[in-house]
């Protein structure tokens, strides 16, 4: 059996983004509408994408747990489940989201016209829980002013860490992603001296320079995110975006992490709003406080391409002659 094409999870990294998350609307109708755009997303993507090949557009879609089942029917990918919310010393919550739209192009256009697509295709069927249109910062900094995603596995590396195996060979080159989105306290934030904000990332600001370990603080972010099982660190990709509206005063960071596991997400999550030990917790999230989370499994590309408009255990048995 020829092995399965992933969705572009490791594409490289962007400047512009979208994240869209919806939920789907009940009724047979809604069932069949998001099946056909799964099968016909990669022709979308086509077309959009060839109107400027440089703009490197990309499209995942990602399927939450509660829609899966009736979806596709069983089987369903071994490790799908709702976002766990976590009440720590900060509050990871769990918010709804059925379908996950993340696009990323090197032009803010493309993003937007395959998302009009997608939307002309799903505008009446899905009801949108959270939209963000994120751009990457001088320096590919976030807005606290730190280099975001230097420490991203790249190419073997990268999918290693997303793409899934035999582990679960039915869903073999899927993925996991969670997504938070982070709204920050920035007035607060800048008021810590550079050093003390040092210390809470791990790195230094302007060079973008890893401290050494001994110098690190045991509440580092990078600390506090690092998951070692077995001799082997358990990585993840990222594609963090800023993102903010002056009307609302909202300036944040969408996070988006994909892993061919969620677990490991789930214990930098732990890590960082519990603790590591529980009290140690990440003093990022003392001027970050987290809106959204949910957490979506990607199929491979191949599978979304496979998916007939109706549910093969849902069309009536053909009468027997
Ligand atoms: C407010 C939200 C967040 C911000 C602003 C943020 C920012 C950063 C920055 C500046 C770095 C250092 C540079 C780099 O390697 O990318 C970093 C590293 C990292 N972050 Fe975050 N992050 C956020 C949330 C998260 C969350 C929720 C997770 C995981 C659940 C996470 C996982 C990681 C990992 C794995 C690293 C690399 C650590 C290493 O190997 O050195 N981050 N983040």
């Amino acid at each position: 059996m020829p092995s399965a094409v992933p969705q572009p999870v490791v594409a490289r990294l962007t400047r512009v983004a979208i994240f869209l998350v919806v939920t789907v609307n009940s009724g047979p109708e809604s069932d069949v509408a998001v099946r056909g755009l799964c099968a016909d997303l990669s022709s979308l993507l086509r077309a959009v994408g060839f109107r400027d090949l440089e703009g490197r557009l990309s499209c995942v879609m990602g399927i939450g747990s509660n829609v899966w089942d009736r979806l596709f029917g069983a089987p369903r990918p071994k490790d799908l489940h709702p976002f766990q919310e976590i009440r720590g010393v900060h509050h990871a919550v769990s918010t709804p989201g059925d379908l996950l739209f993340h696009i990323r192009s090197t032009r803010m256009d493309m993003c937007f016209e395959l998302a009009a697509q997608i939307m002309s295709r799903l505008g009446n069927v899905v009801t949108v829980i959270d939209e963000v249109h994120g751009f990457k910062y001088f320096d590919d900094r976030d807005l606290m002013g730190f280099v975001d995603g230097t420490e991203n596995p790249v190419g073997e590396g990268a999918e290693r860490a997303t793409v899934v195996g035999e582990e679960d060979a039915p869903f073999a080159g899927g993925s996991y992603v969670i997504v938070q989105k982070y709204l920050h306290d920035l007035a607060r934030w800048n008021a810590v001296p550079v050093e003390q904000q040092e210390n809470i990332i791990g790195r230094h600001k302007l060079s973008d320079i890893e401290q050494l370990d001994a110098a690190k603080a045991p509440y580092a972010h990078n600390v506090l995110t690092t998951i070692v099982e077995d001799g082997d660190q358990l990585e993840i990709v990222r594609d963090n975006m800023p993102f903010g509206e002056f009307g609302k005063g909202e300036f944040g960071t969408y996070f988006i992490g994909y892993a061919r596991s969620p677990h490991r997400i789930e214990q930098m999550l732990e890590n960082m709003f519990v603790g590591r030990p529980p009290g140690n917790y990440d003093r990022l999230l003392d001027f970050s406080r987290a809106v959204t989370g949910a957490l979506f499994f990607v199929p491979s590309a191949s599978f979304l391409d496979d998916v007939e408009p109706e549910l093969a255990s849902k069309v009536p048995a053909a009468k027997s002659k």
